[in-house]
């Protein structure tokens, strides 16, 4: 048996929009939520590459256990999932061959 739940989305409080750029695109998340909610949801799920084989990596666990969600921030290679959306940030993949 399937139980139908109300759909509540509407409820919902959202912060205010920011945007910031990931490989030179611009995108926008709320104010507050992780870099790679933001990322997922503008389709963007490839955001690095594997070491071995290149192999397209994106968020796994969401919780800053599995790394599959580093990309680059400042120079720095960081969890996206543990990095609030801030305003006018440039973010990029981490892409092997890629010319950064
Ligand atoms: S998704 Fe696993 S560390 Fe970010």
């Amino acid at each position: 048996m399937i139980r139908l739940v109300p759909d509540q989305s509407s409820q919902i409080t959202r912060t205010e929009k920011v945007e910031f750029t990931f490989d030179d695109v611009a995108i926008w998340g709320y104010a507050g939520e992780s870099l790679a909610a933001a990322l997922i949801r503008s389709r963007y799920l490839h955001l690095r590459d594997a070491p071995k084989d290149a192999g397209p990596r994106g968020a796994f666990c969401l919780m800053g256990l599995c790394q599959e969600c580093v990309v680059v921030l400042k120079g720095q290679t960081v969890e996206s999932c543990r990095i609030e959306v801030q305003p006018g940030i440039t973010v990029t993949s981490l892409r092997y061959g890629k010319d950064d």
